[in-house]
């Protein structure tokens, strides 16, 4: 009877491919922020399996098994199922289908200018992608995110829909919006939007250099993972690379060009972090003594993560019980949008 007053219902939803287990860098970038926005947010976070066919499709024998180890990767590192859907996204059929009714709608040369498409066709060596999916891949990720906006019918309250990502997906969610205008614009019902546009939240995400220096990354092969036990992880960060000013020991250095200063600066507390700064331009300390100390705060950022991730791995049937409640809740929320958008295309 009454027009709803409140608040729009602010929502997040992002995606992470399937890639097998996550590393540190996965974990700043994306999980760590993922983890302080359920307290914010109604959340929503996702496993795209039918993306990884996109690059994979000749070889899926991975995809289950990775799939199976990130979903283990998001509980270790505190997404809870409690404040947060978690679900894959080949258990919600509807970013199917809303993908196919966006693959009528949209003009191949939009596709064709994504940044990633060509940068990823050149890049990805061994591997035919002049496929119709590879192309399609930011429709696909269209499909997964328009789903979860709209109103919202069980609180009948407006959805303002956030998508958390890094810098290289923001052309990504800017394609979202333009085919949820067009969409809009071609099955207006009653001046009414079917799809909102979603807003992007930048998240931030620091410097995380991997153990050779460059940015940590699966394809570099220099990546620190979250369950790495911690000889693994003292044993990798060794040989890490450093200031090359500081050839000899008693070289000063500085932790600001030092692969291994950035690693202190995102996980070392403020009195180790003064130690670094004061004992490496003294030349006071050896890189050594300073590896041995960041690897000590790495470890204590990962403690909690395995020792939570190894409490869900013991007992696979409640993961399988979250997920098959993440896609009831998931496939739920999709549907509302699918009744609007069914109705709103006048098929189906
Ligand atoms: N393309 C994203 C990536 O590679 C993953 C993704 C798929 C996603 N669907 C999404 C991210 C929807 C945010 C929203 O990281
Ligand atoms: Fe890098 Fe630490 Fe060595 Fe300084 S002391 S160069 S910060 S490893």
């Amino acid at each position: 009877m009454s027009i709803s007053t409140s608040a729009p219902l602010k929502r997040v939803l992002s995606g992470m491919r399937p890639t097998g287990k996550l590393h540190l860098g996965n974990y700043m970038g994306a999980l760590h922020n993922w983890v302080r926005l359920q307290h914010e947010y109604d959340c929503f976070f996702f496993i795209a399996d039918w993306h990884a066919l996109t690059t994979d499709y000749a070889d899926t024998s991975q995809i289950k098994a990775n799939t199976r180890e990130v979903i283990l990767d998001f509980l270790g590192a505190g997404l809870d199922p409690a404040k947060s859907v978690l679900f894959v996204q080949s258990d919600v059929k509807q970013h199917a289908e809303l993908h196919l009714l966006f693959s009528m709608i949209t003009p191949l040369g939009w596709l064709e200018r994504v940044p990633t498409y060509k940068e990823q066709q050149e890049n990805i060596s061994g591997k035919d992608l002049s496929t119709y999916g590879f192309l399609g891949y930011p429709l696909l990720q269209a499909a997964d995110i328009l789903l979860y906006g709209g109103r919202d019918t069980t609180s009948s309250r407006i959805v303002e829909l956030f998508v958390p990502v890094g810098q290289d997906q923001v052309a990504h969610v800017e394609l979202t919006r333009e085919v949820a205008r067009r969409f809009n614009q071609f099955y207006k019902v009653r001046e009414k939007e079917i799809l909102p546009e979603p807003q992007v939240l930048l998240t931030p995400s620091p410097k995380l250099p991997g153990t050779d220096g460059r940015k940590m990354s699966k394809s570099y092969g220099n990546t620190i993972m979250l369950t790495d036990p911690e000889p693994v992880v003292r044993q990798k960060l060794k040989p890490m690379v450093t200031d090359p000013a500081r050839v000899r020991r008693t070289d000063p250095g500085n932790p600001d060009v030092c692969p291994v200063g950035d690693l202190h600066k995102v996980f070392s507390s403020q009195e180790t972090l003064a130690k670094v700064y004061e004992g490496c331009t003294t030349a006071s300390i050896g890189c050594i003594e300073c590896k041995g100390w960041v690897a000590d705060s790495v470890v204590r950022v990962l403690e909690p993560i395995q020792q939570r991730r190894s409490g869900y791995e013991q007992n696979p049937k409640l993961v399988d019980e979250i997920l098959e409640d993440g896609k009831n809740r998931a496939a739920a929320r999709a549907e509302q949008t699918m009744v609007e958008v069914r109705s709103a295309v006048g098929i189906g």
